[in-house]
């Protein structure tokens, strides 16, 4: 085991449930949680709310590097505080996390929050989850865990996760989205979404939440 906090890194599409298996494991661990994906979508949600065109990359980019961003452990959920205000319901709009895939295009925003999201590796762990933990972030990572699923399961997966906070969405119009944003992700030129060489794949097409949380348990436990 390396000297500095181990990580668990889970990488993959969106929809796939990523947030939910981290935070699972994250909390059965006692382990710090990082939501990668949180930060572009803060990013995303600072830019909009100073005018920021999005072609101006070096304004998008100053954005990144300047923003006043902290995340608050709740009872369940982590809240996400930008400048002093809560805005965690607001970045998880589609429309947001649309913004926040274009920002991730941007190899200088990348860099800007690199420091920022290493900063969170700190004993006694950290669940890493997002796109890049494995391939970028954090390319030491102790356990690589790369989840999939079929896109038309993680569009029904959205959906019911969005109903049940009372947001009305189209079926469709999520799945095509989410085939759209998979596009993006994996085709950009910096930090494409794909798993690290060393990853873990994980098909949860057909799994439940608990046995995909047992599944990542029994690998960390097997490495440890
Ligand atoms: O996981 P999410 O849906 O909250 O992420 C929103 C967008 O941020 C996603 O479309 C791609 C981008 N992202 C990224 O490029 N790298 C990460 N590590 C996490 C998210």
């Amino acid at each position: 085991m390396s000297e500095t906090a181990p990580v668990i890194t889970i990488d993959g599409p969106g929809g796939v449930g990523k947030g939910t298996i981290s935070r699972l494991i994250a909390c059965r661990l006692g382990w710090h949680l990082l939501d990668s994906g949180a930060l572009y979508r803060v990013t995303a949600l600072a830019a909009l709310k100073q005018g920021v065109d999005f072609s101006d990359i070096a304004a998008v980019t100053q954005v990144a590097s300047t923003l006043d961003v902290v995340f608050e452990p709740g009872n369940s959920e982590v809240r996400v505080m930008l400048a002093g205000a809560d805005v965690s319901a607001e970045i998880r709009t589609e429309a947001c996390g649309e913004l926040a895939s274009r920002v991730a295009t941007i190899s200088a925003v990348r860099q800007a929050l690199l420091a920022r999201q290493r900063a969170f590796r700190v004993a006694p762990g950290l669940v890493a989850d997002g796109r890049d933990m494995g391939t970028v972030v954090f390319p030491d990572a102790e356990l690589k865990i790369y989840l999939t699923a079929s896109a038309e399961e993680r569009a029904k997966r959205r959906h019911k996760q969005l109903i049940d906070k009372g947001v009305s969405v189209n079926l469709t119009r999520l799945l095509e989205d989410i085939v759209e944003r998979d596009e993006r992700d994996m085709s950009r030129e910096v930090a494409p979404l794909k798993p690290a060489e060393d990853a873990v794949l994980v098909d949860t097409t057909t799994l439940s939440i608990d046995e995909v949380v047992t599944q990542v348990s029994d690998l960390w436990n097997k490495v440890s």
